[in-house]
């Protein structure tokens, strides 16, 4: 079931009930139908999910790490995942025909996967191929639709992570003299910059115009990466002022970001890399060392928390937490397990044949890729 199909269902949302319910209540029957249902249930929690829901998760992960533990995984009938759309698309596209994937809320999507359509993408392919021939491979951030990825995958392309991005771009470079990437520019010219290639070398196409955005020093047949022009809305909320003003009040603290951050911030932050890399970071770090974190809030916190020891700030006093990533609160982890065990699901994802088997394409490829 697609988003907009399961927001026209009403049985697709959660009854008014379950929010009056108070939070041991709500824990206690969640941690008895985990018991009841032990190896048949699995819960992969992205590391963005709130407290209360990530305390129920069996795995979290980056979204890395959740699509190898996924494939992984042949035994459970059902996966409830607690992160947002296209992370439930990619774990149903890589496990077994007998498992389920649940998504508890279906208003649970991405806002930058939703700034790339298929017949966006389409349209961009045909004009890039009229101006640059048959020079370009197409990778996708999995932050995208099932549909764009079985666009990437038919296309001999390949999707990206955060973790994994430096390695797909150089492998996608020995097959093909250009990248398209989607739909994160900012993720895809981080990548591309700390591979070597100049930002000159780097434009931007707006799928609003159909057009490539050069600048007026750039010449078009120079282009080895063209950016998608879209973003995370969340990420974009670091600025290099309140980098400035850190670094102004305190030279001492560290500045670590996610690579969804603009190519700006990056650059003046001390390091940059997924979620997985963060966490990983900080926690190898000494005690008393004072960092700066640009990521969404939730992780923040809980690293905030986890680390009594070190000095950890938001690298933006004002974050918000990523509000689709919210979507999935301990109510409605309650309601789909309920479901579940009634023998009504509810908010299943179930990637169209046609779609899946060259989404799978992209997907093995990037999973594949040796080194
Ligand atoms: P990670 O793969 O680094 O966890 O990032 C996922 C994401 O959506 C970041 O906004
Ligand atoms: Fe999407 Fe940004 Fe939220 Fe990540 S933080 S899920 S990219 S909107």
């Amino acid at each position: 079931m697609s988003i907009l199909e399961a927001l026209k269902s009403r049985a697709a949302m959660m009854p008014e009930h379950y929010k009056s319910l108070s939070v041991e209540e709500m824990e206690r029957r969640v941690t008895a139908i985990k018991e009841r249902l032990g190896t048949k249930l699995l819960i992969p929690g992205h590391h963005y999910q709130k407290d209360e829901v990530i305390q129920f998760a069996d795995m979290t992960g980056d979204s890395l790490q959740l699509a190898q533990l996924a494939e992984l995984n042949q035994e459970a009938e059902y996966i409830v995942f607690c992160g947002v759309h296209f992370m439930a698309e990619t774990a149903d596209m890589l496990t077994g025909q007998h498992q389920t994937v649940v998504l508890p809320d279906m208003r649970a999507g991405c806002s930058m996967a939703d700034m790339a359509d298929v017949e966006q993408t389409e349209r961009a392919w045909a004009k890039l191929q009229e101006i640059f021939g048959d020079t370009i491979i197409p990778l996708t951030y999995v932050n995208s639709t099932a549909a764009i990825k079985a666009f990437v995958g038919r296309h001999g392309g390949a999707t990206v992570t955060s973790s994994n991005a430096s390695k797909v771009l150089r492998w996608a470079l020995e097959q093909k003299e250009r990248i398209l990437f989607l739909p994160d520019q900012h993720l895809g010219r981080n990548t591309a910059f700390d591979l070597g290639i100049p930002l000159g070398e780097m434009t931007v196409w707006n799928p609003l115009t159909d057009e490539l955005e050069l600048t007026a020093d750039q010449q078009r047949d120079e282009q080895r990466i063209i950016l998608w022009k879209g973003h995370c809305s969340v990420h974009e909320k670091f600025t290099v002022q309140n980098i400035r003003m850190i670094r102004e009040r305190d030279p001492e603290v560290q500045i670590i970001v996610h690579p969804e951050c603009s190519r700006e911030v990056v650059a003046l932050s001390d390091c940059a890399g997924s979620t997985k890399y963060i966490i990983d970071t900080i926690r190898k770090a000494p005690a008393g060392s004072k960092w700066a974190v640009g990521t969404e809030m939730n992780l923040v916190q809980r690293i905030i928390q986890e680390h009594p020891e070190q000095h950890i700030e938001s690298l933006n006093p004002d974050m918000c937490p990523c509000l689709t990533m919210n979507r999935i609160d301990l109510p409605h982890l309650l309601w789909s397990l309920e479901q579940i065990e009634k023998g009504q699901p509810v908010g299943i994802i179930q990637v169209p044949e046609a779609i899946r088997e060259d989404a799978v394409l992209a997907l093995e490829r990037m999973l594949r890729i040796p080194g």
